[in-house]
């Protein structure tokens, strides 16, 4: 299928000069998943409040569960929203960790303005022929890609939680040339989902290896890194998620010091998702524990959506630090 759709129309950005900014200005754009109205409507809030820039990030399960064609549509209503509230801040919609060059030509096909190419599973040639495949077919539609070097540790993997999953920043320089990538995703410590670290009774939440990330930008100067797995596992919301009703143990999260650390380095790009789910289903499940004899969804999510606002209006502002860099 030919192009369809392109970001331009739809008022979006790509990632090039949002990057370029936030590298030097030592701060990071948060990159907020989305698979419903709410979600949406609470990132687009919070980033008009702190006229911040911002990236709609949808997964390969978003796109499954909310249809392309709808999600196209929501981010172009998107960016109206903002428009019609009198801000211009930056949008980018982006495809969160592609699988194939099929998914990527498609998002690219339908409007997206970047997309992120995950080949850090397979070998290191194999992840280079596919990025590789991926930028030449984006690059003449000026869509941004995002590549991954380095497999991020998973708590249910602690096999290969080890140094030999870590980014080795010996391959960065060679991994950027050959592949032509606008941004790279490192693992440094990071992990997808609520369970990011076991730790013991008392134990502290290790520090992230901000050394290889140094090393990293050595090689690198000013190419803009990513980091996934960058939600924070907020304490409150596991407690309020436990204490209506929910069964959460254990959930661990990278305190926000490290996150503001790493987003005046050369990350660019912060990935939070758990997060903004754990918030939502805190706030749904107090919502309906306090109310039992309400059941307008409107009034349940809205609370989700309230909560949501003040969490990325949080992060923007003391954590990354985009709020004002719109
Ligand atoms: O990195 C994964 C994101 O949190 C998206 O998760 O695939 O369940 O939509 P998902
Ligand atoms: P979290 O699970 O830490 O929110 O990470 C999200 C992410 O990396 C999406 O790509
Ligand atoms: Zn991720």
């Amino acid at each position: 299928m030919a192009q369809t759709t392109h970001y331009t129309e739809l008022g979006l950005v790509n990632t090039r000069e949002i990057f370029q900014k936030a590298v030097r200005g030592g701060y990071a754009i948060p990159a907020y998943n989305f698979n419903n109205m709410e979600q949406l409507q609470a990132i687009i809030l919070a980033s008009i409040e702190t006229n911040s820039p911002v990236i709609l990030q949808v997964s390969n399960g978003a796109r499954k569960y909310a249809n392309s064609a709808m999600l196209r549509g929501m981010a172009k209503g998107a960016v109206e929203m903002a428009r019609e509230m009198d801000s211009q801040i930056p949008i980018c919609l982006h495809l969160d960790h592609g699988d194939s060059f099929e998914l990527c030509k498609s998002c690219i096909d339908s409007g997206f303005s970047s997309v992120m190419i995950d080949g850090s599973h397979l070998s290191y040639e194999e992840n280079v022929a596919l990025t590789r495949k991926v930028v030449e077919y984006a690059h003449p539609f000026d869509v941004t890609v995002e590549g991954e070097l380095g497999v991020l540790a998973g708590i249910e993997d602690d096999v290969v939680a080890e140094h030999s999953t870590y980014t080795q920043p010996d391959e960065v320089e060679d991994f950027v040339t050959k592949t032509g990538v606008d941004s790279l995703a490192i693992s440094i410590g990071t992990s997808h989902g609520a369970y990011k670290f076991k730790l013991a009774e008392g134990e502290e939440v290790p520090p992230l290896r901000f050394d290889i990330l140094t090393e990293v930008e050595q090689r690198i100067p000013g190419f803009p890194i990513v980091l996934h797995g960058a939600s924070s596992v907020v304490q409150e919301y596991v407690q309020l998620i436990n204490k209506y009703g929910g069964h959460i143990e254990g959930a661990v999260g990278v305190p926000e010091t490290q996150l503001r650390q790493a987003a005046k380095s050369a990350v660019c790009k912060i990935n939070i998702d758990s997060d903004g789910r754990l918030a939502m289903t805190a706030k749904v499940r107090e919502f309906l524990a306090n109310n039992p004899n309400e059941f307008d969804p409107r009034k349940f999510l809205g609370a989700a959506r309230t909560e949501l606002v003040e969490l990325m209006k949080h992060k923007n502002e003391t954590v990354l630090g985009s709020a004002g860099k719109a």
